[in-house]
């Protein structure tokens, strides 16, 4: 439901900032600033982000997920799995000593700035972590992924237009640990994709891993 509501907040804004582009056409210099100011607002809330997720949403921590190149929808579906409590967050500490969590940080957004910094991670390219991997556990994975979970996770989990998080090179030690996430239920998933998941075994579960970390690149 919450995806719905979603979905028509962000066709709202899209028409807005597709009328800014528009504007723009027709009178470059004058209407230039406001897309400016949305392009400036996104780097500077994304700023509140590098520290955990890296410049630009290229994490350089293992168990720190990239973001960089997930959908506008994608971002703001994974930030409301927070506020709604599908999604148990980890307290992290920042270099200042202080601890937050993507709970805190997700109810700090406004409005503005969600949509601000949505538009800067879905501009940002998405570049695979490379890291060690089993090619043929990948190639196993591939198949089991093509049968139960492309339908979703479009290409392999490469796809951003799947509207999903991208998978496809993201760091091994973050998969590994929302596997047990889900696994253990402190991460909630939707009805659809239990239906599939439950059927994996443990072996299945492995090689799906092995085919994310080898970016389908096997
Ligand atoms: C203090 C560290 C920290 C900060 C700051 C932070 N995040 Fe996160 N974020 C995390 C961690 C850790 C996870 C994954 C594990 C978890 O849920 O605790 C995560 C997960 C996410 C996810 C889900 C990724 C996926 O593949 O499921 C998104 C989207 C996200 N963060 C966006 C943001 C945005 C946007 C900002 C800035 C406005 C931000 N984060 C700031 C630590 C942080
Ligand atoms: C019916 C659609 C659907 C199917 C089928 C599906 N998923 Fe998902 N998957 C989702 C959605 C929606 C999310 C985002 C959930 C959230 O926001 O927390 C997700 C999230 C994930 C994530 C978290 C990635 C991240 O960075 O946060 C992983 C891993 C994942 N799915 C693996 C799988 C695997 C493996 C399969 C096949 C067995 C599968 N999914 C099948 C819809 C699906």
């Amino acid at each position: 439901m919450w995806c719905l509501k979603r979905k028509a907040e962000l066709l709202a804004i899209i028409a807005l900032f597709g009328g800014v582009a528009l504007a723009q056409g027709d009178e470059p210099a004058a209407e230039a600033a406001p897309q400016a100011g949305i392009a400036e607002t996104g780097e500077q809330v994304a700023s509140r982000c590098a520290e955990c997720h890296g410049e630009g949403g290229r994490s350089q921590t293992r168990d720190m997920p990239s973001i960089a190149g997930f959908s506008m929808l994608a971002t703001m579906d994974l930030l409301d799995t927070y506020r709604m409590g599908l999604r148990t967050a980890r307290a992290v500490e920042l270099p200042d000593g202080t601890k937050t969590d993507m709970v805190e940080v997700a109810d700090s957004l406004s409005d503005a700035d969600e949509w601000a910094v949505v538009i800067y991670y879905a501009n940002q390219p998405w570049q695979p972590h490379e890291q060690p991997f089993d090619a043929a556990l990948a190639r196993r994975g591939a198949e089991i992924h093509a049968e139960k979970c492309d339908r979703c996770h479009y290409d392999g989990g490469r796809d951003p237009e799947s509207d999903l998080p991208i998978s496809a090179g993201q760091w091994r030690d973050y998969l590994e640990a929302e596997f047990d996430n889900f696994d253990s239920g402190r991460r909630a998933m939707s009805d659809k994709m239990r239906e599939k998941y439950d059927t994996l075994s443990a072996a299945d579960k492995r090689a799906i891993i092995e085919l994310y970390v080898s970016a389908g690149d096997y």
